[in-house]
């Protein structure tokens, strides 16, 4: 962040370093770049207390007792449903579902929606830079239901190509499912206009916003989506943790996921009734602690402000960029207007596991793979890159050192 944006915006860059007691770790002997927050991002004081505070001072299994513990563990897990309601602009608490993250999310609405809504011949339309995560399940549900899965393509730069998904958004188009910020580019999907297309069409609408909760505000009630999911690890929050909105019509309308204990009113071996939403899908014992160190992770992106914590990002994102582009045979896959702070890049001559690895020995930690993202990498005809992702804690002098690792890679392989 520039001197003048942090003196706008208030943002104290050393103490959000402070509150990361993983910041001072070092990696081959050099204090950690942690550059790989898109995978996983690190967390702070705040998060590890709400969870340890449980631990210490009133663990129990939730739902079911009447003991004083178990009464403590339950309150704490419902506060933070109500935090994450109000987090994503939901309208009520009951329409917050926990699971394990933004994978599980997209599971359940493949599985049970599909389940519900999907019949021979419909088509699921998602687009061509979806995560496997809200590719797959929508091939297993099309598998189940004798549906199909359309894919709109992806310009040059990595938008969507919003005319061809006009195009694509069809009479059979009962599903479109989208995501809100790419994880391998950081574009940003007109959300709210892909769901208003889809809606005039009679589709319902699911967004996976694994990589847009930790950077921007998310107003489910005015995307105008069904679904939305979000995952805990990537924003600051535990891992093993995450939510799924959805309209309470729907999750009263669509099959449970999983069955068990907390999801039932009654079991009868002649048959079972089900528990209102969010229990009819949090089938046994979830992730206890994890809702609370999510709402922690929900206080602490609000206290510091989106806004700011936005131009942050945005600087490095920009000085990854310019410092990138300076070095002979770089080429950023990516250059969607308005990206998040997601740099995927290519580097002629040296593969990018290689520089990943020489990288680490830098102490600078990035994802070199195709991040989940096949279709996307065959669609520009690479196997692979190198993601730099930028969090509310890195600064300029990291970005540096990431320019300076390429160009120690490419010394290496280039000779
Ligand atoms: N989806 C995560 C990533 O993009 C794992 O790295």
């Amino acid at each position: 962040m520039t001197p003048d944006v942090a003196a706008a915006t208030g943002y104290d860059l050393e103490r959000v370093r402070r509150d990361f007691p993983i910041l001072s770790e070092e990696v081959h002997g050099r204090p950690v770049a942690y550059l790989d927050n898109a995978a996983s991002a690190q967390k702070p004081l705040a998060v590890l207390d709400a969870m340890d505070r449980i631990h210490r001072t009133g663990y129990s299994n939730i739902h079911r007792a009447v003991h004083e513990f178990a009464q403590r563990a339950t309150d704490a897990y419902e506060t933070a449903r109500r935090r994450m309601a109000a987090f994503l602009g939901a309208d009520s608490h009951e329409e917050v579902v926990f699971l394990r993250g933004a994978t599980e999310a997209l599971n359940l609405v493949a599985s049970c929606l599909g389940r519900h809504v999907l019949r021979a011949g419909d088509e699921v339309l998602l687009t061509g830079m979806e995560h496997h995560s809200n590719i797959v399940p929508w091939q297993m549900a099309c598998e189940a239901a004798g549906a199909r899965v359309v894919a709109a393509p992806v310009t040059e730069r990595g938008e969507l190509d919003l005319d061809a998904f006009r195009g694509l958004l069809g009479d059979r188009t009962r599903i479109v499912s989208v995501v809100h910020v790419s994880n391998t580019m950081g574009t940003v999907n007109p959300v709210a206009e892909i769901a208003r297309l889809a809606r005039e069409r009679g589709a319902f609408v699911c967004v996976d916003g694994a990589q847009a909760a930790p950077h921007r505000p998310i107003r489910v009630d005015e995307l105008g989506c069904d679904f939305y999911a979000v995952s805990g690890h990537k924003m600051y929050g535990p891992s093993g943790i995450g939510v799924l909105w959805g309209r309470r019509r729907l999750l009263e309308a669509i099959p449970p996921y999983q069955g068990g204990g907390d999801m039932i009113r009654s079991v009868r071996f002649s048959g079972t009734t089900y528990a209102d939403p969010p229990a009819k899908f949090e089938a046994g014992t979830p992730h206890i602690t994890g809702p609370a160190g999510l709402a922690a992770a929900a206080d602490y992106l609000e206290d510091l402000g989106f806004d700011a914590v936005a131009a942050h990002e945005e600087a490095l994102r920009a000085l990854a960029e310019e410092l990138l582009l300076q070095i002979p045979g770089v080429r950023i896959l990516g250059t969607a207007p308005g990206k998040a702070a997601v740099v995927s890049f290519l580097v002629d001559g040296v593969h990018p596991h290689d520089l990943g690895t020489i990288l680490d020995h830098e102490g600078v930690a990035v994802r070199a793979g195709h991040h989940c993202t096949q279709p996307l990498m065959e669609r520009f005809g690479v196997p692979a890159t190198t993601r730099a992702s930028f969090g509310l804690y890195n600064t300029r002098a990291e970005v540096e050192r990431l320019a300076a690792g390429v160009r120690t890679a490419i010394g290496v392989f280039r000779g």
